[in-house]
């Protein structure tokens, strides 16, 4: 059964000033009522006390894009799980594939990030994903289930503390989404691994991301295993996001 409430996030990645940001909220606050899904913004860190105050008595939660995985310390320009907490930040993407491709991140490094935000009481949202060449390879399902083996034993947490986002690298940013086939084939396949792993994978949240947009949110959204969406370049314009939002009910 799958009976838990979706969940939308958008990802802004470098996007965004003072005044774009505020209108851009202050449109999509007023166009969610209270029966939406759940709903988060993952900003830029130096606006995390700005949109803090923005959403502010509204439905929408901050997320931040990263974490570090150190806890303290001697480390430039890094933004520990704590200091999130101390925004009020309720999630943090880990290992987006930006992160894995730009800044060689890796599984061991995703896990440690995701260990760290759980530590800090910041549900970290897993991003797993395959590229073309791996897709083209017929390697899907074993690079996200990998990718996903290395987050499935937290030290002291539970599997079903986090949120996993599937998104394949050839949908981000390039107009080009996963088939609702293609993506709830996938989600089905994540699903079974942590259902092996935890008795409790029904409750976690699997995400979509790649491309998602207001013409192709629903049909996704209707999978069985699809829980919600994790939307970039959509999730800059209200009225797309709003319509994203509206179909995850
Ligand atoms: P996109 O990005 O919706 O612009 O493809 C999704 C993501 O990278 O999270």
């Amino acid at each position: 059964m799958n009976s838990k409430k979706k969940l939308i996030a958008g990802n802004w990645k470098m996007n965004g000033s003072l005044a774009a940001n505020e209108a851009l909220l202050k449109a999509v606050i007023a166009g969610v009522d209270d029966a939406a899904c759940d709903i988060a913004v993952a900003v830029p860190a130096p606006y995390f006390a700005q949109v803090q105050s923005l959403v502010a008595g509204s439905a929408i939660a901050v997320a931040a894009q990263d974490v570090s995985l150190h806890q303290v310390g001697a480390f430039t320009g890094e933004i520990s799980a704590a200091m999130l907490g101390d925004f009020g930040v309720r999630y943090a993407l880990v290992g987006h594939s930006e992160r894995r491709q730009y800044h060689g991140e890796t599984d061991v490094v995703v896990a440690e990030k995701a260990q760290r935000a759980l530590a800090a009481g910041v549900t970290p949202i897993i991003c797993v994903g395959e590229t073309l060449a791996e897709r083209d390879a017929g390697q899907t399902e074993v690079v996200v289930k990998r990718q996903l083996a290395a987050v499935i034993h937290l030290n002291g947490h539970c599997i079903s503390e986090v949120v996993v986002a599937y998104e394949p690298v050839w949908a981000i940013g390039t107009g080009r989404t996963a088939s609702p086939e293609q993506a709830q084939a996938v989600h089905a396949v994540l699903r079974a691994q942590l259902a092996a792993a935890s008795e409790h994978a029904d409750r976690i949240r699997l995400l979509y991301g790649g491309s998602m947009n207001a013409g192709n949110a629903a049909q996704l959204l209707a999978q069985p295993d699809i829980d919600g969406g994790l939307v970039g370049g959509a999730s800059l314009k209200a009225p797309d996001f709003l319509q994203i939002i509206a179909a995850a009910r």
